[in-house]
């Protein structure tokens, strides 16, 4: 949550620092600043979008060649000019941009009100720029060691930067718990909150540690120490990103684009991993590990969000597959309670991100506890991927709009692989059963691209429920965790209330709620389960409830009682939410477009949570 850019070199730093915010929006737009050094100090701050911000600064003194920008998710003090970054010191010489939150800014602005300092704004991140101001003037130390000095007071989560106009050619930047990359270009470097700022003008990349210090010079040095002062080597990392992934390419929206990609993104999932016609799965990050994987007494999955309805549908997959009791957890909460985790569990965190708060504070909880930690992360180089033991990227390529999409099915694609590969070892796997998990998942992509020709239709069913109130999805079993999916693609996108129960619960209280405006959305291409589904829809239909269900190709009952259908290819039944999740996804889309709702970033949302 929140995205800083930063830039100091030979180039105007605005347009640098506003493409950069734009690209990093989706980590929050509730209000925008940037300040520019160029002799004088100038900041400009918005509420709104960074386009806001561009129409404020529009015929203002926009030049300089180092600057600081910011993209806001609030926490602390409501969006408005005020609260935006950066933020100013009581003198005007310091400049702050922040993400995270500084947990005993209460007490520090206490103590700082009493030493004379006063506050302009609601946030917890002005207390920073002041205590830095202090440490400063008062030791009369260089603005690298007086945020050394500050940072040591501070307890919370932060990544920061700092300029200061007493000294023009440098900028300082920090990390904890938030991420920050330094991009170092030729004779100018970058600071941003991921790499997607920096990758248009250098693929050399550092990524900071918790607890480091950053300061980068306009002569070309820099200097990595830690909080404690030590020096640090960092390693220089070449990213492998390329621009084009981080643009609509012709697509009215990401979110459509990346459904999409999925094709695309399921098969690069699977690149080298599987091979049907010679008969294996192979996920490299599990071999290094794999006695202690296959002898894990449990597996505890922790996520938020999609990556936790990811999740379920791995707990599915692993029992099943492979035999290995699961327990998926809310990362939120598995930290905050007093868990029983052993040295023989495996964690497996799963984040697109890589940086969601929660998730990375409940591995750290485990890995004092001395459980193996596993990722399955798309963001390479993220801090949850270089806190695991293991893992395995879910390569998906960047996600930009806030509801996941193409991350969902990447990662059900790695859980599955997974799980075939675990039930091989442990030999819970039939070869006939494997050799058909196999040709099916080759399957899948082509299938996803069946699915993705029935938009016109989709986009009908949508126009038919756009006005309900609320909505109520169904599935059992393997596409119970898909009911909760498209259940929160609809929340997320459209505003409409929505649930999702194992179809067997309605009975057990939504069924109360359905009249002739609810639309009930029934997963009903389980085998195993389909004359159980037929009755739900039964039940919904008798109480005058719209009923759009999705079933396989060919079907005949369900289409006699249901208002709507949409029909899917067969799967085998553990592969089938890579395929029924897809409709969901166009459904939401179609109806937040037609309620005049901002799709790629709907509000109060941001899609890398990285406040708890
Ligand atoms: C936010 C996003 C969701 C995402 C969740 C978890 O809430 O809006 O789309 O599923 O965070 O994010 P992660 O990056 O850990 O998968």
């Amino acid at each position: 949550m929140c995205g800083i850019v930063a830039y100091i070199g030979k180039e105007q730093a605005y347009p640098i620092i506003i493409e950069g915010l734009r690209r990093l929006e989706y980590r929050g737009y509730d209000s925008a600043g940037i300040a520019l050094m160029n002799g004088e100090l100038n900041t400009y701050k918005k509420k709104g979008k960074v386009q806001d911000l561009e129409d404020f600064a529009e015929g203002k003194n926009i030049k300089g060649t180092v600057g600081i920008g910011h993209t806001r998710w609030a926490t602390h003090g409501k969006p408005d000019d005020i609260n935006a970054h950066p933020h100013v010191s009581g003198n005007g010489d310091i400049v702050l941009v922040h993400n995270g939150i500084i947990e005993n800014y209460s007490q520090l602005k206490e103590a700082l009100i009493e030493l004379g300092h006063e506050f302009e704004s609601a946030t917890d991140t002005e207390v920073l720029v002041h205590l830095i101001e202090q440490y400063q003037a008062k030791e009369n130390l260089p603005i690298e060691k007086a945020v050394q000095k500050a940072l040591t007071k501070a307890v919370g989560a932060y990544a920061i930067v700092v300029f200061d106009r007493k000294s023009p050619d440098r900028i300082v930047g920090a990390r904890k718990s938030s991420p920050l990359v330094l991009g170092l270009g030729k004779e100018e470097f970058f600071l941003a909150s991921d790499a997607t700022p920096i990758i248009k003008f250098t693929n050399k990349v550092i990524y900071l540690n918790d607890e480091e210090i950053v300061t980068v010079k306009r002569n070309g040095d820099y200097e990595v120490v830690t909080i404690d002062n030590e020096i640090q080597n960092p390693e220089v990392q070449e990213i492998d990103l390329k621009i084009e992934e981080l643009e609509k390419g012709g697509y009215d929206h990401f979110m459509l684009k990346e459904i999409y990609q999925q094709p695309k993104t399921i098969k690069e999932s699977m690149r080298g991993r599987i091979n049907a016609e010679e008969g294996w799965v192979t996920v490299g990050g599990m071999q290094d590990h794999m006695t202690r994987l296959t002898g894990a007494d449990r597996m505890i999955f922790a996520a938020c969000g999609t990556s936790w309805h990811a999740a379920l549908i791995g707990e599915y997959l692993f029992e099943d597959l492979a035999r290995i009791p699961v327990e998926v957890e809310y990362a939120s909460e598995l930290r905050y309670r007093n868990p029983v985790i052993r040295e023989n569990d495996v964690i497996v965190a799963l984040s697109q991100s890589g940086e969601t708060a929660d998730t990375l504070a409940a591995l750290e909880m485990a890995k004092k506890k001395g459980a193996l930690l596993y990722g399955i992360v798309n963001n390479v180089g993220s801090s949850i991927a270089r806190l695991t033991d293991c893992g395995s990227y879910i390569h998906a390529g960047p996600e930009i709009g806030v509801a996941s999409t193409k991350a969902f099915t990447s990662q059900l694609v790695v859980l599955a692989l997974m799980a075939m590969n675990l039930g091989k070892e442990r030999g819970t796997l039939s070869n006939s059963y494997y050799r058909q998990l196999l040709y099916a998942m080759e399957q899948i992509p082509d299938k996803v691209s069946q699915i993705l020709e029935q938009e016109e239709k989709i986009k009908y069913i949508a126009g038919e429920i756009k006005n309900a109130q609320n909505a109520l999805y169904l599935g059992r079993g393997y596409n119970f965790p898909v009911a909760l999916e498209g259940a929160l693609k609809l929340k997320e996108i459209s505003y409409i209330h929505a649930e999702g129960y194992p179809a067997a619960e309605m009975k057990h209280g939504p069924i109360a709620l359905i009249d002739m405006y609810m639309p009930v959305i029934v997963i009903a291409t389980n085998q195993s389960a389909y004359e159980k589904v037929v009755s739900n829809i039964q039940e919904v239909k008798a109480r005058k409830g719209i009923v759009i269900a999705i079933v396989l190709e060919g079907d005949k009952e369900i289409k006699k009682i249901a208002d709507f259908t949409i029909e899917i290819p067969e799967t085998v039944e553990p592969l089938s939410p890579l395929l029924s999740v897809i409709p969901m996804q166009l459904l939401s889309y179609h109806i937040a477009l037609m309620r005049g709702c901002n799709v790629d970033q709907p509000r109060n949302l941001a899609k890398s949570v990285t406040v708890e």
